[in-house]
């Protein structure tokens, strides 16, 4: 059995390599649904109805643990895949989010206990980061301030030119412009660890920046460590098979950027 980690796209990418930093033993398989990508301007409906399609694929694909790696998909579908649908089609199997282990680790982070979060659309009004982090940590506020243009930025491989300067600018000044004592900043959406360097830029130095990949990847092994009827199921060949739902050549020449190496990919139908 493998470990399934899933994205929109190529955001994913970005928790999957961190992921295999730390646990390169295991076999993973990652499915990207660039078919249908941008999840972030979708409607909850919508959401839920692809991302269980994509589940249910992973399982196909014989994954034990199903790590969905995209803000959007975790917020808006995540739960009721857990309560709804995982008995139903898979009792004995696990679907992890990225919102939570992110939350748990904010204290960590902030001294003002002030954070801000950028995400797409559809992850900031759901605000499940403000739920999330609240259940936590009840004296921590939470500054949320939604990027439209980043997840497409990125995907067009636009992230490093000097157009993405204006974008990435007009958020950072938004967000600070609401509230003056953020000392820390999530990325809440796995594409954004690509426009690292940009939103260095113009952040002021003082506001520590977050990604999710390590916090992801030490919340799965945590959970691989207390749940070794999981575990013990998941084989370890080092293997790594990528997926997508588009086209094999567009998405092995991007996900080749986002990874830094070559990498072939298959493609699949979703039923
Ligand atoms: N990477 C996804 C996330 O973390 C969003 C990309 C999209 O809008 O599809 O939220």
């Amino acid at each position: 059995m493998k470990i399934g980690i899933f994205d929109s796209g190529y955001g994913g990418l970005t928790i999957l390599e961190k992921i295999v930093e730390k646990l390169p033993q295991y076999d993973y398989i990652y499915l990207g649904d660039n078919a249908r990508t941008p999840y972030g301007s979708r409607s909850f409906e919508v959401v839920y109805a692809y991302t269980l399609q994509c589940v249910k694929k992973l399982f196909e694909l014989d994954c034990q643990i199903i790590i969905i790696a995209c803000n959007t998909a975790s917020a808006k579908a995540l739960r009721t895949i857990q309560q709804a649908d995982l008995p139903n089609i898979a009792p004995n199997r696990r679907v992890l989010g990225i919102i939570r282990p992110t939350a748990e680790k904010i204290d960590y982070f902030t001294k003002t206990k002030t954070v801000g979060i950028f995400g797409t659309s559809g992850t900031i009004q759901s605000k499940s980061y403000e739920m999330e982090i609240a259940k936590l940590f009840e004296q921590i506020t939470v500054v949320s301030e939604d990027c439209p243009m980043w997840v497409p930025i990125v995907e067009n491989n636009e992230h490093l030119k000097n157009g993405a300067d204006y974008f990435v600018k007009q958020h950072i000044d938004n967000i600070l412009a609401k509230n003056k004592n953020i000392d820390a900043i999530i990325l809440g959406c796995t594409h954004y660890p690509l426009l690292l360097e940009k939103i260095r830029k113009y952040l002021p130095e003082n506001i520590k920046i977050i990604t999710q990949g390590n916090l992801v990847a030490d919340s799965l092994a945590d959970y691989l460590l207390r749940h070794s009827e999981h575990e013990k199921l998941c084989t370890k060949n080092s293997t790594i098979q990528f997926y997508t739902t588009e086209s094999v050549e567009k998405f092995e020449s991007s996900a080749s950027i986002f990874l830094n190496k070559n990498i072939e990919a298959k493609r699949v139908m979703l039923n």
